[in-house]
């Protein structure tokens, strides 16, 4: 979903792209809103400002590799967005006010989509999300809960590209062991869901 920053009513205009001249579009997400599983990343750069989608550079593209690598569709079976959904200047880092000025957004694309399972790719959006600091080499791969939810931090895929094997214990193989966690637990999640006898409640979507 595309929106250009001045045809959005103020209230949904994110705090920090009004006086952001390095972004042109609100970024707000790509993928399948009925999908059970969200990523979310740290913001636009500079081609998903162009394009107005996240995740279409260099490190998404890396990113679909990974996904499809371990069987999930990026158009079909995931909806991507971001913690903030303007390009900061010279792609720095969101800052903490910027990322709570987002939260909302976030919050509501969550709440909306209803996924079963949230990576957060890198650290800045486990910071925007579940409120942690920790280093993302000691977070990722360790399941979360956050408001009910299954939540698995990741590495970023723009760090995957400056480490780029594929050895045994390198970063991109434990990323795909995550992924692999992740769309094990989707698929747990479906089985149940059409279980009748189980009597669960798996939020409405079938
Ligand atoms: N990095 C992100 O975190 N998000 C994007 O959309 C692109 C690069």
């Amino acid at each position: 979903m595309t929106v250009a920053a001045d045809s959005l009513p103020a209230q949904l205009r994110c705090d920090c792209c009004g006086a952001n001249p390095s972004s042109s579009k609100v970024v707000v997400s790509r993928g399948n809103p009925s999908a059970r599983f969200m990523v979310i990343g740290e913001a636009p750069g500079a081609r998903e400002d162009a394009l107005g989608k996240p995740f279409v550079g260099r490190s998404g593209k890396l990113l679909d590799i990974l996904l499809k690598d371990v069987g999930i569709n990026p158009c079909r079976d995931v909806f991507i967005c971001n913690a903030i959904k303007c390009r900061p200047p010279k792609n720095r880092r969101p800052t903490k006010k910027e990322l709570i000025a987002s939260l909302p957004w976030l919050n509501q694309q969550i709440e909306l989509v209803d996924p079963w399972v949230i990576a957060l790719a890198g650290s800045t959006a486990v910071e925007a999300v579940l409120g942690l600091k920790d280093k993302i080499s000691t977070i990722r791969g360790v399941w979360q809960s956050w408001q009910g939810r299954m939540v698995m931090p990741l590495f970023h895929p723009s760090y995957l590209l400056r480490n780029s094997s594929r050895v045994e214990g390198a970063p991109i193989t434990l990323t795909l062991g995550d992924l692999i966690k992740v769309q094990n637990r989707i698929k747990e999640f479906e089985k149940a869901s059409t279980m009748p006898m189980l009597g669960i409640d798996m939020g409405g979507k079938s």
